[in-house]
């Protein structure tokens, strides 16, 4: 379920139709960051709070490469996908500027922390509840028969 958590919102905030492949590095990356976020911060090669810092960094620059490109398009370009990461950059501040690329940057990273485990495990324990009470499973799939 994190799996697929993880794909949904990286179609959300970065686009769809985003590379398999980036996702695929950005969800490696995004494991020894959670993983950091729950160890003794020795920063010394080998520890998982080293390697956390290490796939952070990574993580900034992935974003920041899909900021760059985005920078780099045409405007009116209808066949490019759009993300979050587009209305973020859009986005005015209180004194009407736009937001610098190391705060658009922070704030995907912040959202892409708080989607994949919370939206995960909330699937996780919905389907597990569903196969102990099928008579709801029955009932929610009459409902949207009716809808
Ligand atoms: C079923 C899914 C989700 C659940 C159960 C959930 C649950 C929570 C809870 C309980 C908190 C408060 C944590 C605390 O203050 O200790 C929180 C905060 C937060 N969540 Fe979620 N969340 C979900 C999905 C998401 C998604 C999809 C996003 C982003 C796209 C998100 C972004 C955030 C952010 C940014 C905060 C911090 C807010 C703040 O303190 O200002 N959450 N979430």
């Amino acid at each position: 379920m994190n799996k697929i958590s993880f794909k949904v919102f990286m179609n959300i905030f970065l686009g769809s139709g985003t590379n398999d492949t980036v996702i695929a590095s950005m969800e490696n990356y995004y494991t020894h960051v959670l993983s950091g976020l729950f160890s003794t911060p020795l920063k010394i090669p080998g520890f998982a709070y080293h390697r956390a810092v290490k796939a952070r960094k990574m993580l900034e620059k992935d974003v920041q490469g899909v900021l760059t490109e985005r920078r780099g398009r045409k405007p009116n370009d209808l066949n490019s996908k759009r993300g979050l990461i587009d209305i973020i950059m859009e986005a005015e501040d209180e004194e009407g500027e736009k937001l610098k690329d190391g705060k658009i940057v922070v704030i995907l990273l912040t959202f892409l922390l708080a989607s994949r485990e919370s939206s995960g495990r909330a699937a996780s324990w919905a389907t597990t509840y569903l196969y102990q009470h099928l008579e709801e499973l029955q009932k929610a799939k009459k409902n949207k028969r009716k809808s």
